[in-house]
């Protein structure tokens, strides 16, 4: 995986253009136990369901259908070939819309969205507080906001440290990049970040405390994600499993989108996009933003 600067000014992305993801991590990589316990956190956070849910870092959909509930699911990620992945499983319908872009430039109109998850990205932010207050952006007041993100103190992390394993501190704030740009982060730095970013946490579940191969091969899947179900009503006391989902409530400002407001804004000046004519979205700053066999591109406007 490549990771480049996406602009001078912009954060660098930990870029799947080309990534086998999908295939290779999960469909072929012996993590069902992960993706059951990932989909009992979302089950029991999720809202009963609503019209607009912005999936963000959703690569290739593994967890959108989780989502059903929700009139239209934006499917948003860095990657284009992620995206065709994505629409390759779930189909063009209507219900799907899938967006090319970065969450540091988002391209949506302010308080847009009820609600979004972003599962499994956190850990690819060199800055994630700047990455929060762009979804807060794209936010309604009292969206709901579920985050997944990397424990940097974890129990295996713990015990290695302790016995002289590991030379950083699981117990400190500051994040572990432990490859380039795949960082762990500290519960209570996360908490910070999204309070900083104007969410109000409501609660936290901790997520694949199993992760240890023997269990996996002898414990039948489904019992131990059921244990860990169980076990991650403790979240909100301690966070000791190496993935912990928050959910919180966007609060203060942007207000909601006014009822007649489109989805898009423009990701450089931030003007309202109208609708597309002939596969462009023209903004009033001059550029042009493309669709691709259905997938909306604000990486890169069209020249
Ligand atoms: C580990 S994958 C997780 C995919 C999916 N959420 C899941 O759980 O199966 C991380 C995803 O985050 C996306 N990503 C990384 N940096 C991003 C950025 N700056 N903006 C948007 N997406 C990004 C990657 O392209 C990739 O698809």
């Amino acid at each position: 995986m490549e990771d480049r600067q996406n602009s001078p000014d912009s954060p660098p992305v930990c870029d799947y253009e080309g990534s086998d993801y999908q295939t290779r991590f999960w469909d072929q990589g012996g993590r069902a136990y992960e993706d059951g316990a990932e989909a009992a956190a979302l089950k029991r956070l999720l809202p009963p369901g609503g019209k607009t849910m912005l999936e963000i870092g959703a690569g290739a959909g593994r967890n959108t259908l989780r989502y059903k509930r929700f009139e239209t699911i934006v499917l948003m990620d860095y990657s284009l070939t992620q995206m065709q992945q994505a629409q390759a499983r779930l189909g063009r319908g209507e219900k799907y819309v899938y967006v090319a872009a970065d969450v540091y430039r988002l391209p949506f109109t302010s308080g847009y969205f009820e609600a979004a998850t972003m599962i499994r990205v956190l850990h690819h932010m060199a800055e994630p507080e700047l990455a929060l207050k762009q979804i807060r952006q794209a936010l309604q007041p009292g969206a709901t906001f579920i985050l997944e993100f990397a424990n940097k103190q974890n129990l295996k992390a713990i015990l290695r440290y302790l016995f002289n394993q590991q030379a950083w501190s699981p117990y400190t704030l500051e994040p572990v990049e432990y490859i380039p740009l795949n960082y762990d982060f500290h519960p209570k730095a996360v908490r910070g970040w999204l309070a900083a970013a104007s969410f109000e946490l409501q609660r936290q579940l901790t997520v694949s405390h199993f992760r240890i191969g023997i269990l996996k091969r002898l414990v039948p899947t489904s019992l131990l994600v059921w244990i860990d179900s169980i076990a991650s009503l403790t979240g909100d006391w301690w966070q000791l499993t190496p993935s912990v989902f928050t959910c919180s409530k966007a609060a203060g400002v942007p207000e909601k989108a006014s009822p007649d407001a489109g989805m898009f804004s423009c990701p450089e000046c931030k003007s309202p996009l109208g609708e597309p004519q002939e596969n462009l979205l023209t903004c009033t700053c001059g550029l042009r933003w493309g669709i691709e066999d259905g997938i909306y591109n604000f990486k890169q406007p069209v020249k």
